[in-house]
């Protein structure tokens, strides 16, 4: 598609679309499988209308279930993380285990007989996959493998589950959640908008293919004088060879999770709407396990620049929104070097116009 209507970007009732035909069937990705450490950990979102919680049980196997009571439905969890020994519900007090089962319901024998068994959460689909927790609050769809399989591969080398976080950040962002996204995935802006910064060591055009929904654009570092050796000093974790040294990988997997992969730290980007025009938007920069020394630095001086270029973005963002919430009857037309664009915006299309609910 090479070009888009404006509308995507103000409308709700489009919103409400990609929330329930995008976001309530695909695999996201939800945050760290190191945040959910033992027994009893959780996290508790929402994704589109669904209340979701995933945990680890007492067995500490990943879980993932509805956040609601099996009684008359109240949210079971707050969101957010946290740790339970049992799921309570703070209505009247139907207590579930770890693993889903329902346990204990108050004066249960004044109720027509329940069985019990069958009155178990709604387990959803949820499973780790390099270093990440990833879930699907549909039952239905292809499984996690199947859709993003080849990408987990391809990085495996990188070792992502042993990086750690240097720096982790929410903040509401005044634009649709799409914006986020389309803006990272483009180099077309960088002249303008990162004159001083990025854009004097991008000298070539990134390569970009395609995984189904997903792609990725390969964007060589500019070389500099002791390079080799640099890298040499900063690249634990390998061997690498010089081309992977050499080479940032940006990732999106389809919707709302972009990953950049370097050998010696890794960005990553949940964005999730919050409304047409705002956005709630996650940005982690992290760094290899025990970074000492010269990768220490290299890490720490890359994750200044990044945060000083991503206010570069940011500002920009808000006056695209503003200004598309002005000519929402216009369409937009994508440049070659916002192919990735016309990529996510075919996937989009396809998503939001299937039929079947
Ligand atoms: S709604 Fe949960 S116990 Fe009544
Ligand atoms: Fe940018």
């Amino acid at each position: 598609m090479r070009t888009v209507p404006a509308s995507r970007y103000v409308d709700a009732d489009f919103l409400a679309l990609e929330q329930r035909r995008i976001f309530e069937r695909s695999w996201l990705m939800v945050g760290r499988a190191a945040e959910l450490k033992g027994p009893g950990d959780y996290l508790a979102l929402k994704i589109g209308d669904v209340p979701v919680m995933v945990l680890r049980d007492q067995n500490g196997t990943l879980r993932a279930f509805r956040n609601h009571c099996r009684h008359r439905g109240t949210q079971l969890l707050d969101e957010g993380r946290g740790n339970v020994k049992a799921i309570r519900c703070p209505y009247h007090d139907w207590k579930y285990a770890l693993d889903g089962r329902l346990r204990h319901v108050p004066g249960e024998e004044l109720f027509e007989p329940l069985d019990k068994a069958s009155l178990g959460l709604h387990p959803l689909r949820a499973l780790e996959a390099i270093g990440l927790i990833w879930v699907n609050a549909s039952p239905q769809g292809p499984d996690l493998w199947a859709t993003s399989g080849a990408i987990f591969e391809e990085v495996a080398p990188y070792q992502l589950e042993e990086m750690t976080p240097v720096h982790e950040h929410w903040s509401t962002v005044p634009c649709n959640w799409k914006a986020v996204l389309d803006n990272a995935t483009e180099s077309y802006h960088l002249t303008r908008v990162h004159g001083m910064t990025v854009d004097k060591h991008v000298t070539t055009r990134p390569e970009f293919r395609t995984y189904g929904d997903h792609y990725r654009l390969t964007l060589p570092i500019a070389d500099y004088p002791w390079r080799t050796w640099f890298d040499a000093a900063t690249g634990r974790g390998g061997p690498y060879t010089p081309k992977q040294m050499a080479e940032l990988h940006k990732y999106v997997l389809f919707p709302n999770f972009l990953m950049n992969v370097l050998p010696y730290h890794l960005t990553i980007f949940q964005v999730w709407p919050d409304g047409p025009d705002r956005c709630r938007f996650f940005y982690g920069f992290y760094e290899r396990k025990g970074a000492r020394g010269l990768e220490w630095l290299r890490v720490r001086a890359t994750w200044l620049a990044s945060r000083y270029i991503l206010r570069e973005d940011l500002a920009i963002l808000l006056r695209f929104q503003d200004g598309v919430r002005a000519g929402r009857a216009d369409h937009h037309r994508f440049h070659e070097d916002e192919r990735a664009l016309a990529h996510f915006h075919d996937a989009l299309a396809r998503w939001t116009d299937a039929e079947h609910e």
